[in-house]
């Protein structure tokens, strides 16, 4: 959906909406802890916030290893499954005023992880004794429900537009 609103917006924001797609850089996942305490801690109790800690110091060199344990660990130095791994480069999108305007945040480069991506690496050839069910394995990894249950306490920024 593009509004008006989002194209005057795309006027302003010329440049970083030309990079939407583009990678952004990474600002770490600490970066996210302070505006989202409790997404943070459930992710942090994580096997992603781990992945690298099941490969051997030789594994944790190797290519074949790292694209699913550590996706970002050449292209940004980040080592594990962080935040920004399935949400997408914070660069641009987590400042304040652009978190607060969800459309503005995916132009410029939110990502809402899909049943798709977690595919990308939870694919038949990963050691896991079942087939990978997406909506019981979303469960397992919720982070998103103790920061919905507050923000329907107090109105959001997107409720008081
Ligand atoms: C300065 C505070 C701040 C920082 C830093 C921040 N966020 Fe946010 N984020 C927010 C606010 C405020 C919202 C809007 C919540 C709402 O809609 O009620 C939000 C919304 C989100 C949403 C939901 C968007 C939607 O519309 O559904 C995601 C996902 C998200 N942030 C991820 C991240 C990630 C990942 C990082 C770190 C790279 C991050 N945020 C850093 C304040 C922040
Ligand atoms: C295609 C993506 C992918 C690649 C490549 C990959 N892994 Fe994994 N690995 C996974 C996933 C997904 C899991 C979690 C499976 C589950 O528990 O559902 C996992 C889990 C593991 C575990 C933990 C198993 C357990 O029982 O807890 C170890 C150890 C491991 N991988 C080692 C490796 C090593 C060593 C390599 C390189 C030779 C490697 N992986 C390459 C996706 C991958
Ligand atoms: C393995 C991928 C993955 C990782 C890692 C991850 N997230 Fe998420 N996140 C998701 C998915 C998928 C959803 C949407 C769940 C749904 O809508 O049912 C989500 C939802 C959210 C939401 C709620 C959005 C809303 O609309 O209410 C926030 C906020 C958020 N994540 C922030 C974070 C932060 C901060 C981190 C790191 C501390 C993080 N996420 C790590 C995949 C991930
Ligand atoms: C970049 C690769 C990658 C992506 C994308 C990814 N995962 Fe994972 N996931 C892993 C790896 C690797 C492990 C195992 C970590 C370990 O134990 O070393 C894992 C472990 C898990 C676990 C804990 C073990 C288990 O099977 O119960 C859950 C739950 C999970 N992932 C759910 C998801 C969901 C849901 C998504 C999509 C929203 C997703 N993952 C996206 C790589 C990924």
């Amino acid at each position: 959906m593009t509004s008006r609103r989002s194209t005057r917006l795309c006027l302003v924001f010329a440049a970083l909406c030309s990079m939407g797609a583009a990678a952004a850089d990474f600002l770490g996942s600490e970066s996210c802890k302070g505006c989202h305490p409790d997404a943070y801690t459930a992710w942090r109790a994580s096997k992603h916030a781990r992945s690298m800690e099941s490969l051997t110091a030789e594994q944790q060199r190797e290519a074949r290893c790292t694209t699913c344990h550590a996706p970002n660990l050449t292209d940004q130095a980040m080592a594990n499954i962080g935040c920004e791994t399935c949400h997408g480069g914070g660069q641009y999108y987590a400042p304040a005023y652009v978190m607060k305007d969800p459309e503005l945040a995916r132009l410029v480069g939110l990502v809402d992880p899909s049943e798709k991506s977690c595919r990308s690496c939870h694919e038949p050839s990963s050691p896991s004794l079942r087939p990978f069910q997406f909506a019981e394995k979303l469960k397992a990894m919720d982070h998103w429900s103790a920061e919905r249950q507050k923000r329907g306490a107090t109105p959001s920024p997107r409720a008081e537009r």
